[in-house]
């Protein structure tokens, strides 16, 4: 029974129970109908107290109904009946209270929450508006500001932020408890949230709100319709613009962004734990060593740090013991600095942290990752030392990018044990963690991966073997087509105005810019000696290495950056790129935006159809993954393959096919594109 409900005295217990956060379907729905008709069929009752089981309150609406149409008894009709109902209900928040779950506090007379609950109305990050008169009652309880806040972001409040909002009458670890105690005079006196006027209008406000979501969401419809609503709580009465928000609710939902974002959503989820390795028990970590500390290994000690894990991080020389120190401390100052930790945590990381040259700290961990330099020698030195050192049952990872890790796991006596772990940069923060099963590698350590990858709260993806594995694969065919089109008669900033047009946050150029152009440069010959003779290689890039323009750190790359400052085109480029294409003899012509979005998503979509055929990645989801959470693609466009699923796989091999008559090396289709086309299938079909 999604809905349970009993009766102690004059009040009734309405508990909602759908494992694992109650997201409310059709049954929770008519669950909620059905105890509305015994509440008020219920002689004596005083009130009613509306609670989770479970970790969660209410999820919101079951977004897996949202693909087939809408079934009856809508939410809005729970909502109104509760707010009219002659016995009033409280809402006993603890866990999360999101989306239809906030909504439904907001229909109760009082609301009772945890200080750690998270309250809010996110469907504007799953490309709807909320479909329960969420955007009329909470500018009416909380005021136009944090209205438009919370509900044109998404973000969902704590408990503590919802009492100062007064969102929340009252703070208790023990929300029903305190909500049987809730004076029944108090009770009485409470004024339905949908009685209440409309809020004070506040253009300066609007107009913040709707410049924001135009730079931080865009490209995306709902965050705008959101404040459109939001707007009409100030003048209009609540059921005409109840009845506007859900039409709006309606149109969103079966839309190709609430597709996408809903994709992306539960592709997330599914990448966190893969099914054949859920009876493989991963090992307990509480110590762990990290091999160098130097940018990447200081996030990475960090990161294992903020989940409670204590770490040796280990460096070569008293030199690098000093630097690895001072980057660790530098990031619990930054953290410390924007809030994120107080000075009680930061105390706690360093305590958990020590760092040292001596290997044989190694024996008491629980595993080992070694983020060292990229070279072969270096790491399969590294792994040598730790396997001396650590018991046979311990994990031994490496953050290798590019690296074979069969080659690295060839030096140890059991292979079995080595997993690659690759971190994004910073370690701390990206949340994508790509983790790679080597020909060898034991299914205990893979578990033992996806557990720690959990518990670092990142987004594992299971990629295998191979060159750049299934992200950096992906972005060199990216890089390779974006020079392809600035050779060929396109500039830096028009390719990167066209890719932050389709979606992305910054271009290809930029993005190289930030990052430096000397790690790709390292990469590149490190493929000189297997890159197919037959692949056309434009050198501009390497021009820019050799010429110093190694990118914003050195102040000039693809962009100048006088002072340190924002970019500035240099025309200078455009002379660099003209001279490589007259030694390469084509005939430059312009390119619209269109075409250079084409080009570039297409190149990786064929990339990346060739991964999936390979083994690499095990679903077209994945990849959408790893895209979207470690390399900018849009969104709300679902990742690559799920855009690739919008062009349709045959409107796909159509442009390849017209490409590869242009270059048939790069832009050779690959056997599973013509498969799925053959077979009439999509990516998203297994
Ligand atoms: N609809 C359908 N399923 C949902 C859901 C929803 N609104 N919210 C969560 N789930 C499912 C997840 O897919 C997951 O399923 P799985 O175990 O089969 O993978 C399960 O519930 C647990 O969710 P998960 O996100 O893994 O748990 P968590 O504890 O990390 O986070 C929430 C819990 C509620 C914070 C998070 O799931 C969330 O943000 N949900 C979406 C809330 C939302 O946007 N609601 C508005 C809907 S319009």
């Amino acid at each position: 029974m999604p809905v349970k409900t009993r009766r102690e005295g004059t009040t009734a217990h309405v508990t909602l129970d759908v494992p694992p956060v109650n997201a409310i379907g059709r049954e929770t729905r008519q669950g909620l109908i059905d105890a509305l008709d015994w509440v008020e069929a219920e002689p004596g009752l005083e009130r009613v107290i509306l609670a989770g089981a479970g970790r969660a309150f209410a999820a919101g609406a079951d977004a897996r109904e949202f693909d087939g149409p809408a079934l009856a008894p809508h939410l809005p009709e729970v909502v109104a009946r509760i707010e009219a109902c002659h016995v009033p209900w409280i809402a006993a928040v603890h866990g999360a209270a999101l989306g239809g779950g906030c909504e439904l506090a907001l229909a109760c007379r009082y609301r009772i929450a945890t200080p750690d609950a998270s309250i809010g109305l996110p469907e504007v990050t799953l490309g709807v508006v909320p479909g329960a008169g969420g955007t009329q009652r909470l500018p009416r309880l909380v005021g136009l500001k944090p209205a438009l806040e919370m509900i044109a972001t998404g973000k969902p409040v704590s408990g503590e932020t919802a009492l100062a909002l007064r969102l929340v009458d009252e703070l208790a670890e023990e929300p029903v408890f305190a909500a049987e105690e809730v004076n029944h005079e108090l009770l009485s006196t409470m004024v339905a949230v949908g009685d209440l006027p409309g809020p004070a209008g506040d253009d300066e406000a609007l107009a913040a709100a709707r410049e924001a979501a135009r730079r931080r969401m865009r490209g995306q419809i709902a965050p705008l319709r959101a404040i459109d609503l939001i707007e009409m709580s100030i003048t209009e009465p609540l059921a005409e613009a109840q009845a506007v928000e859900r039409e709006i609710f309606l149109k969103l939902r079966t839309g190709a962004q609430a597709k996408a974002l809903r994709h992306i959503f539960f592709a997330e989820r599914a990448a966190r734990a893969p099914d054949w390795l859920r009876d493989t028990v991963p090992a307990e970590i509480s110590r762990a060593v990290v091999v160098g500390g130097g940018t990447m290994g200081a996030g990475i000690a960090y990161a294992f740090l903020n989940a409670g894990i204590f770490v040796d991080l280990i460096e070569t020389d008293a030199e690098g013991v000093a630097r690895a120190q001072g980057n660790v401390d530098k990031i619990i100052a930054a953290s410390l600095k924007r809030g994120l930790i107080d000075e009680a945590a930061a105390a706690k990381r360093r305590a958990a942290l020590s760092v040292t040259q001596d290997y044989a700290i190694a024996r008491e961990a629980d595993m080992a990752i070694e983020a060292a330099f990229e070279s072969m020698a270096v790491k399969q030195e590294v792994f040598g030392r730790l396997e001396a050192e650590m018991r046979p049952d311990t994990l031994l990872a490496t953050n290798t990018s590019y690296l074979d890790v069969n080659e690295i796991a060839a030096v140890l006596g059991d292979p079995s044990r080595l997993v690659g772990l690759h971190f994004f940069a910073p370690a701390h923060i990206m949340k994508l963690l790509e983790i790679v099963r080597g020909d060898a590698t034991s299914d205990a350590a893979l578990a033992t991966g996806f557990a720690l990858a959990r518990r670092l709260r990142k987004l594992p993806v299971l990629a295998g073997v191979c060159d750049g594995f299934i992200g950096n694969r992906i972005l060199a065919r990216y890089r390779e087509a974006a020079d392809t089109v600035m050779l060929e008669g396109s500039t830096p900033w028009e390719i990167d105005a066209a890719m932050v047009a389709f979606g992305y946050a910054m271009g290809p150029y930029e993005a190289q810019d930030l990052s430096g152009l000397d790690i790709a440069f390292a990469n590149r010959r490190r493929q000189d000696a297997t890159r197919d003779p037959n692949r056309r290689y434009i050198p501009i890039a390497d021009r820019m290495v050799n010429e110093g323009r190694l990118g914003k750190k050195v102040g000039v790359g693809w962009y100048r950056y006088p002072g340190g400052g924002g970019k500035v085109m240099d025309p200078l480029i455009e002379d660099l790129v003209r001279e490589e294409a007259r030694f390469a003899k084509v005939d430059r012509r312009a390119f619209e935006p269109g075409e250079i979005q084409e080009r570039l998503v297409l190149a990786m979509i064929n990339e990346a159809t060739r991964i999936l055929e390979e083994g690499i990645a095990q679903t077209a989801a994945d990849i959408d993954v790893v895209t979207v959470a470690g390399y900018g693609f849009p969104r709300w466009r679902g990742g690559l393959m799920h855009y690739a699923d919008t062009l349709g796989p045959k409107a796909v091999l159509k442009r390849v096919e017209a490409f590869a008559q242009e270059d048939p090396v790069a832009w050779k289709p690959s056997g599973l594109l013509r498969r799925l086309v053959d077979a009439g299938k999509t990516f998203a079909d297994p």
